[in-house]
C-alpha cells in the first residue's frame, strides 16, 4: 500500500528540521526544501517566490530556488495565486487553477495549486508554491505541514 500523504509528510519534516537547522542562508535551505518536497510528492512544480523591493514600494516577487520546469520570472503584487497569498499573508488552495481569476499560468499542465506564505517578523517574505497536475491535489493536511516548514526559514 502506498504511504499516506500525513506519513510521508511526518517522515519529511525531521529530515528538513535537520537540514535547515544549523544553516542561515535562506536560498539554500529554499533549495533543499523545495528538492526535499519534489523528490518525496512528485509534485509538477515545486518552487519559492522572494519578495523583493521595488523602486514604487509595493515590491515584487521574483523567482527563487524551486524544482521542475522553468516559470514566470516576476508577480507582482495581488496577482495570480502567488500574488494573493503575498497580499492576504495567508495560504491559498485552489483545486482547479483553470477556475482561480487571475491564476498566471506558467504551464499548462498544472491544473492544482497550493501557495504558502514565508512569514518573518510579521511580514511575507516569500512565498511557497506548489503545483500538480492533478485536480484537487491539495488539502488541510497540506497546509498544515507546508505552513510547519514555511517557519523552519
Ligand atoms: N500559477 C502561479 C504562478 C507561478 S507558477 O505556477 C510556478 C500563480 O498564479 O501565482
Amino acid at each position: 500500500m502506498p504511504l499516506s500523504k500525513e506519513a510521508i509528510y511526518q517522515s519529511l519534516l525531521p529530515q528538513i528540521e535537520f537540514l535547515v537547522s544549523g544553516e542561515e542562508d535562506r536560498i539554500a535551505n529554499m533549495a533543499n526544501i523545495s528538492s526535499a518536497l519534489h523528490e518525496a510528492f512528485g509534485f509538477w512544480w515545486t518552487g519559492f517566490y522572494r519578495v523583493e523591493p521595488t523602486a514604487d514600494g509595493v515590491g515584487e516577487l521574483v523567482l527563487g530556488p524551486f524544482q521542475g520546469p522553468i516559470a514566470c520570472t516576476r508577480i507582482p503584487f495581488g496577482r495570480g495565486v502567488c500574488g494573493k497569498a503575498w497580499q492576504q499573508a495567508q495560504t491559498i488552495i485552489v483545486p482547479d487553477v483553470h477556475q482561480f481569476p487571475g491564476h498566471i499560468a506558467c504551464s499548462s499542465a498544472s491544473n492544482s495549486e497550493i501557495v504558502v506564505p514565508v512569514l518573518h517578523d510579521g511580514a511575507v517574505i516569500a512565498v511557497l508554491d506548489i503545483d500538480s497536475r492533478d485536480f484537487n491535489a491539495f488539502d488541510s493536511t497540506d497546509q498544515h505541514y507546508l505552513e510547519l516548514i514555511s517557519r523552519l526559514l
